[in-house]
């Protein structure tokens, strides 16, 4: 059996039954409302607090500090650290701890969390455009020659910030980017919140640990057995200091986790020794069998289906058959339907998505439009008015989408899912930016960021220099 150091100190201490004269006032699970109690169940007895024995995320020495060493062992980090603010802290962490005050190279799509991690670590960012595999309708992994050649035009950069896979499960080449990095002589950051299977069997891709990163989050929770929210960070290497990090990240956390998160975590690293090899397996087998993925396919990862489609009517067709047929996918919009099949899918259930699947669909989608705003956005490279910090939490109007062109964004704006975002704050809007919103309003996205067709810009973008 894999040691699972929290799940057991947190059973122990449920099975000691004392007098609970202590946090969480529903004082496990008594005065939990009934039918949130009938839900939960036994969880609600292992919802418990820092008491003696049950260690402290804030300074783990005991079951939280073997824990989080297990897993780093699993992987082969040196430091691993756990996270209850899921990859959102932990990616604003790794951005505070690398380049406060200082030029990060963004390359390829980024999740909210990275931009929010420049304000907190009043960063510059230096953003590698993001190319479209046309064919395939979604973003390509960045390109370690593209990033070779920007950390050469940028060489004050005090790190690269990778995601990989994106959120479609296509994989950059880490290995040979952490090799460009490391000869530049600063640490590449992997955005692996996707990829915490990743490296599980050889028919897996590697994780970036093993590629070479210097640090590497995931969400656990993603693609583990493991409950919302649960995330770790590794850092590997002499070129992040690892305290440091851990600090940002604590600064992003409560200081009342969650044990039941914790106990997750800790659930999740014994479970990738034990099950986790023999789970994706039989994932791997059932997506096959089904035709979900071939034999061979390189460079993405075989456990979510990426379906291109011909727009946004036909992925809305496909996600209204499944849905028909009692399957609910994670994303469908103007490109393509995603599915992340994951582990524990029974195969009936993935030959059914299939059958649904080749009825609905063309057969081949459309190249997609050279004139699809929704796709060239990310492809420039954002002219920022001022440093994201500087335009954060200034004085913002909301101002429609008719009189936006030639302002200063105010607010990120990010369709959601996948929670990328088009336009961050700083960011002067042109009239490709505004045709692009133009375009996924039209499609019905759902935007964060925007109030109707208006958009937050900067009252005096003129004075937000910084
Ligand atoms: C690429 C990427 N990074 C980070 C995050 C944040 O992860 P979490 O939900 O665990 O905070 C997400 C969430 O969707 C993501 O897609």
């Amino acid at each position: 059996m894999a040691k699972t150091p929290i799940l057991d100190a947190l059973m122990e201490m449920v099975r000691q039954l004392r007098v609970p004269l202590h946090v969480p006032g529903h004082k496990q699970g008594r005065m939990l409302p009934a039918e949130l109690a009938a839900w939960l169940g036994q969880a609600g007895r292992l919802d418990l607090t820092e008491l003696p024995g049950l260690d402290n995320l804030h300074q783990p020495e005991e079951c939280i500090l073997h824990s989080q060493r297990l897993a780093a062992e699993y992987y082969g980090s040196q430091h691993c650290f756990y996270s209850v603010n899921g990859s959102s802290a932990a990616v604003m962490a790794a951005i505070c701890s690398v380049a406060a005050g200082r030029k990060i190279l963004l390359a390829g799509p980024f999740h909210q969390s990275a931009w929010r991690g420049i304000v907190l670590a009043d960063a510059e960012p230096v953003i590698l455009p993001t190319s479209f595999h046309r064919a395939l309708h979604r973003p390509n992994p960045p390109a370690v020659a593209d990033v070779a050649a920007e950390l050469a035009k940028h060489p004050d950069c005090a790190a690269v910030f990778v995601t990989s896979p994106n959120y479609q499960g296509a994989v950059a080449d880490v290995a040979a980017l952490a090799d460009v990095c490391h000869r530049a002589g600063v640490p590449l950051v992997v955005d692996e919140a996707h990829g915490a299977h990743f490296g599980l069997i050889p028919e897996l891709p590697p994780h970036s640990v093993a590629a070479g990163a210097d640090v590497v989050i995931h969400s656990a929770h993603k693609m583990l057995p493991a409950l919302t929210q649960t995330a770790w960070v590794h850092v590997t290497g002499p070129r992040v200091d690892a305290e440091t990090l851990q600090r940002w990240l604590l600064t992003f956390q409560t200081t009342s986790p969650s044990y039941l998160l914790l106990a997750s975590l800790d659930a999740a690293q014994a479970w990738l020794r034990s099950d986790g090899p023999r789970a994706a397996a039989e994932a791997l087998a059932v997506v096959r069998d089904a035709g979900i993925v071939v034999a061979g396919q390189t460079g993405v990862d075989p456990l979510r289906h990426w379906l291109p489609t011909s727009g946004l009517s036909e992925s809305l067709a496909v996600q209204a058959a499944l849905a028909d047929a009692g399957i609910q996918v994670e994303m469908a919009d103007g490109q393509g339907v995603l599915a992340v099949f994951g582990f524990g899918i029974r195969p009936r259930e993935a030959e059914r998505y299939m059958e649904i699947v080749r009825q609905t669909v063309s057969e081949v989608p459309p190249e997609a439009r050279e004139d699809e705003a929704a796709w060239s956005l990310p492809a420039l490279a954002p002219d920022f008015a001022c440093r994201p910090r500087a335009a954060y939490g200034q004085a913002m109007a909301w101002v429609p989408l008719a009189e936006a062109e030639g302002r200063t964004a105010g607010v990120m704006v990010t369709p959601y899912p996948p929670g990328t975002p088009l336009i961050v704050p700083g960011q002067r809007l042109d009239a490709a930016a505004v045709a692009t919103l133009r375009a996924l309003l039209a499609q019905h996205v759902h935007i964060h960021g925007m109030r109707g067709d208006r958009v937050g810009v900067l009252c005096h973008s003129g004075a937000a220099t910084g």
